[in-house]
């Protein structure tokens, strides 16, 4: 893996848009975290039944919409009459889900970075890595290029095949012998890895392959700082409110 300089990215990225604070994965999610100064999000995203790509953590839209069942069933038309702010707080009534394209739009306008995790209904990962990164790959105009990370093997070599050139991340939940060889093997940049997880040993061996080291969720002070002196290079927090990235 050759990447040119040092790691560009910024190292503070809020999880989904602003953490807590606003409905998960909407604009009105992203303006905030980008009002608290954060210049990098972190979001999750999955294809419409019409395969337009768009923000939501869930298979299923109970949770965080107005809508019900999964929502790989229905089409963006459905989708995007959707109620995705009223579940956090009536203040964000009838706040839309956002698509991907809107995203792109406020990352452009707001010269930010983006973190795009593939999430994918069971069965059509490698399709939606491929749409996503297809759709990245014809609207993206940032400076940086958006990273894309993913839990699915499937989903990162989809996304390899419609742009190579978007850089990746494999996401580890449990560090195992072979993870760090699975990321090689998909050309990942870095791995996005569960904070806890982070050993000395992990880091060091990363380090040696020429992987990045990146981190979710970290929330906690004290943890920051151990992560830090392991030479993570990228911190993705809930805690837009209480951690100030630098300029
Ligand atoms: O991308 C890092 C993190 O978001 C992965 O877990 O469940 O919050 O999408 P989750
Ligand atoms: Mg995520």
């Amino acid at each position: 893996i050759d990447w040119p300089g040092p790691w560009p990215y910024p190292l503070w990225i809020a999880h989904r848009g602003a953490g807590r604070l606003a409905p998960e994965n909407t604009l009105a999610a992203f303006r905030l975290g980008h009002a608290y100064g954060y210049r990098m999000f972190e979001c999750d995203v999955r294809l419409s039944a019409d395969g337009l790509p768009f923000l939501l953590h869930d298979d299923d839209l109970e949770r965080t919409t107005s809508g019900h069942g999964p929502a790989v069933a229905l089409e963006w038309s459905a989708l995007a009459q959707l109620d995705a702010g009223s579940w956090h707080s009536a203040r964000y009534f009838a706040e839309p889900l956002a698509s991907l394209s809107e995203v792109v739009r406020f990352c452009h306008e707001a010269d930010c970075a983006l973190n795009v995790e593939l999430k994918s209904a069971p069965g059509i990962e490698r399709e939606t890595g491929l749409i996503v990164a297809e759709t990245l790959a014809r609207e993206w105009r940032g400076a940086l290029p958006p990273l894309l990370s993913s839990f699915s093997s499937a989903a990162l070599e989809g996304a390899r095949t419609a742009a190579a050139w978007l850089p990746r991340a494999l996401l580890v939940e449990q560090v195992d012998t072979g993870c760090v060889q699975a990321a090689l093997a998909l050309g990942c940049v870095a791995m996005v890895v569960e904070h806890g997880q982070i050993e000395p040993q992990l880091a060091a061996t990363m380090s040696a392959a020429g992987l990045v080291l990146l981190s979710y969720t970290v929330n906690d002070e004290l943890e920051v700082q151990r992560l830090l002196g392991l030479g993570v290079q990228g911190l993705i927090t809930d805690r837009v409110d209480g951690f100030k990235p630098g300029p």
